[in-house]
């Protein structure tokens, strides 16, 4: 059984990634590819408790520490229940977000360690990192703006610019120091674009199988 590919999707708030998403979800299927679709926090009943603590905006007090431990409590179950069993099947496993998130808010956004975002991620993943990570990049303040027309926010969405413009600087410099690894979208341009540049990424994935 030849394992799948695991396949991550990041960005910041506004970036765009449901409608991505969903483009990339249609050319799997086109190309019969079997596949699951999930999400960080979340993607198993455990971890989507979880979610809901981690999204809550009555926890306004959730500590740095706290909030970046749950996170990989919910990763831990995601992983053993989810995400290693579809790869070992032979399924593609697409998340809509993992640990270069916890980079680039925990790390980026709220400014805890890289060192002991690095050791939960070893201890929680041992040598497991995604194949490819796509990043859907939008400027802050546009993101922002997709954001606030969407209405009610979460307890991420209610952060100011500096924040999330950590939470870019972060992702971006994530891409620079893995460029194997990641393939950077720009999701500023009319939606077809947007998909053109998905192509070139997706047209690479696939083309050997
Ligand atoms: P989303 O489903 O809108 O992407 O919401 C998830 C939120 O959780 C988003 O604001 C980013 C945040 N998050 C982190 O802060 N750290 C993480 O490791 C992950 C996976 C998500």
């Amino acid at each position: 059984m030849v394992r799948g590919k695991f396949i991550t999707i990041e960005g910041s708030e506004g970036a765009g990634k449901s409608t991505n998403i969903q483009y990339i979800q249609n050319y799997l299927q086109a190309k019969n590819i079997d596949f699951v679709v999930t999400r960080e926090p979340g993607g198993t009943p455990i971890a989507e408790k979880i979610r809901e603590l981690l999204l809550d905006r009555q926890n306004s007090s959730l500590c740095e520490d706290a909030e970046l431990l749950l996170m990989f409590a919910a990763r831990a179950q995601h992983l053993n229940e989810l995400i290693v069993p579809a790869l070992e099947s032979g399924k593609w496993v697409i998340s809509d977000r993992f640990t270069d998130a916890t980079y680039a808010y925990q790390g980026g956004g709220r400014g805890l360690s890289e060192e002991k975002i690095a050791q939960l991620e070893q201890w929680v993943q041992g040598e497991l990192r995604p194949d490819t990570t796509i990043l859907l990049d939008i400027p802050v303040e546009q993101g922002m703006e997709r954001v606030r027309q969407r209405g009610e926010t979460d307890r991420f969405e209610q952060e100011k610019l500096p924040f999330f413009s950590r939470v870019r600087d972060t992702y971006l410099k994530l891409a620079r120091e893995n460029p194997q690894r990641f393939h950077i979208v720009d999701t500023q341009p009319a939606i077809d674009e947007v998909y053109k540049q998905l192509d070139i990424v997706l047209d690479k994935l696939t083309i050997h199988d």
